[in-house]
């Protein structure tokens, strides 16, 4: 398959059209358990539950007739065992890397300046989504090379939700992360408790990732065919994987299921829908439950996007339904004839998402999305408001105050951008001139203003910003002083310097 800026495979690759579907059973994710406990400064003398979590090389098959695939996971998997946590309860990690000092993708391309420097295998873990003080939250230049580790505290100071956790190293994130370096990480609280939701052994994580696959077994990263820009400016396989899988398929009770959706794609979004033809049931989105339950025929998730939906099997016994992208189906569950009995509800009303009112705001910030670079570097580089990852912070939101942030894209492709510490909401999506903005840097709307639908009205952390359209979000700036980060979360434009630094103050 050729894309342009993409040299042809020097490998043959696998066509996962052609392979048998459904042959493999989904892994779900094993729960991680603490080793034991420990104190933190923050704590006192209270006995906080520690979980180690070792990124480790490994192989295993993605596919039954495939060999297997190496890959890198935490605790020798991909994705890694599950952190459950709850609210007010503060948890340690340990990340080890444990990995080869040898990174078994090809990084003798793409990996820019400053970067080839600097050692082959660099991780640092982020708990995307996750509440936590700066030195905690995997800030990209903390990296650490094989036989380091970094403990890391996260408080809990949030309301139910799915977070996930990833790879988050300096210009080589896209990698460690292709590579598998990723696992999920749910919040639960007494309130979600009280729901009912379906929960246990049918509340299940569905990582769901594309890959390109050689027939060898191995991981293929495509390659520049331009050695002035050797970076891809996007990465997209033709394999959707789910937990490990290619085509998996899932035994289930004819009863209700929570399942937990995330995108950790590099570059694709999926478009996903049921084979039945009925809606999901969407509950949740990237930060936590929404005010109501909503329907959805399709479910669109950018990278790094999170929802949270029940399906209910009750009408389907001896049947089986497909999780659809596209039209393709990419897993399976197989509903069995008869399940025990199914005692979970979906309330009506799932918690209060007070709407933040934008004349609350102290400041509006505009921020231009994918102005290229005019230094004179790699034409294909995208930058965050024409600034690079080195130049000065620009941002200092004080801490307490809202802020709204106005992304405007300039680009002619959709941008998940994503903020750390904080979860904000979508306010509107506008269209506008972008012809005046780049005569004068003037915003001129040339359509209405566009609220969010229901299922983008709760509480996020990644936004999808469209083409042509400005994308104005809106956040209360609460958290420990320090300095984060927000960036495109398709991979490569991250690691390509769509990625800057903020500071609260
Ligand atoms: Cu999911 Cu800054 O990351
Ligand atoms: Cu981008």
């Amino acid at each position: 398959m050729a894309m342009p800026g993409l040299a042809a495979p020097n490998v043959p690759l696998v066509n996962p059209v052609t392979m048998a579907k459904f042959v493999d059973a989904l892994p779900v994710p094993k729960i991680a358990l603490p080793t034991g406990t420990r104190t933190h400064a923050a704590f006192g003398s209270r006995p906080l539950p520690f979980y180690r979590m070792p990124m480790q090389a490994f192989s295993a098959k993605v596919h039954r007739d495939l060999p297997p695939t190496p890959q890198w996971g935490y605790a020798g998997s991909t994705p890694g065992p599950t952190i459950v946590t709850r609210r007010g309860e503060p948890v340690l990690v340990e990340w080890a890397n444990e990995l080869p000092t040898r990174h078994f993708l090809p990084i003798d391309h793409g990996i820019h300046g400053a970067e080839k420097s600097k050692p082959e295998v660099r991780t640092i873990t982020h708990v995307h989504g996750a509440r936590v003080s700066a030195p905690n939250d995997g800030w990209p230049e903390d990296w650490y090379v094989p036989g380091k580790s970094l403990t890391a505290l996260y408080p809990g100071d949030q309301d139910a939700t799915t977070l996930w956790y990833h790879d988050h190293a300096m210009g080589i994130t896209r990698l460690n992360i292709y590579a598998g370096l990723f696992g999920s990480f749910h919040v639960h609280d007494d309130d979600e408790k009280a729901l009912g939701l379906p929960s246990g052994e049918f509340d299940i994580p569905l990582m769901l990732y594309d890959r390109l696959l050689a027939r060898s077994g191995k991981l293929y990263y495509p390659v520049s065919d331009d050695p002035e820009a050797p970076w891809v400016p996007e990465c997209r396989g033709d394999a959707v994987l789910c937990n490990g899988k290619l085509y998996p398929y899932l035994d289930v009770e004819p009863r209700r299921y929570r399942l937990r959706l995330t995108n950790v794609a590099n570059t694709s979004f999926f478009n996903l829908s049921l084979s039945h033809g009925k809606p999901f049931q969407q509950i949740g989105s990237d930060q936590g439950l929404l005010a109501a339950p909503t329907d959805r025929l399709n479910i669109e998730l950018y990278p790094a996007e999170r929802a949270e939906v029940i399906v209910d099997f009750s009408a389907y016994a001896g049947q089986s339904v497909q999780l659809r992208h596209q039209a393709d189906g990419i897993v399976e569950f197989r509903v069995r004839a008869k399940g025990r009995p199914d005692t979970s509800v979906v309330p009506a009303t799932l918690r209060p998402v007070q709407r933040m009112d934008p004349s609350t705001a102290v400041q509006d910030r505009v921020l231009a999305l994918g102005e290229q670079d005019d230094s004179g570097g790699n034409p294909m580089t995208m930058l965050l408001d024409g600034k690079m990852w080195s130049d000065p912070i620009s941002e200092r939101p004080k801490k307490g105050t809202v802020e709204t942030w106005t992304f405007v894209n300039v680009t002619g492709d959709a941008h998940p951008i994503h903020l750390h510490l904080v979860c904000f909401q979508v306010v509107e999506r506008r269209p506008f001139d972008l012809y005046a903005w780049n005569a004068r840097k003037e915003l001129v709307f040339t359509g209405p203003s566009i609220p969010p639908a229901a299922h983008e009205a709760g509480w996020k952390d990644t936004v999808r910003c469209d083409p042509g359209m400005v994308t104005r979000i809106i956040t209360r700036f609460d958290g420990e002083p320090g300095k984060y980060v927000w960036h495109c979360h398709y991979l490569e434009h991250e690691d390509n310097e769509m990625m800057r630094p903020y500071e609260l103050v």
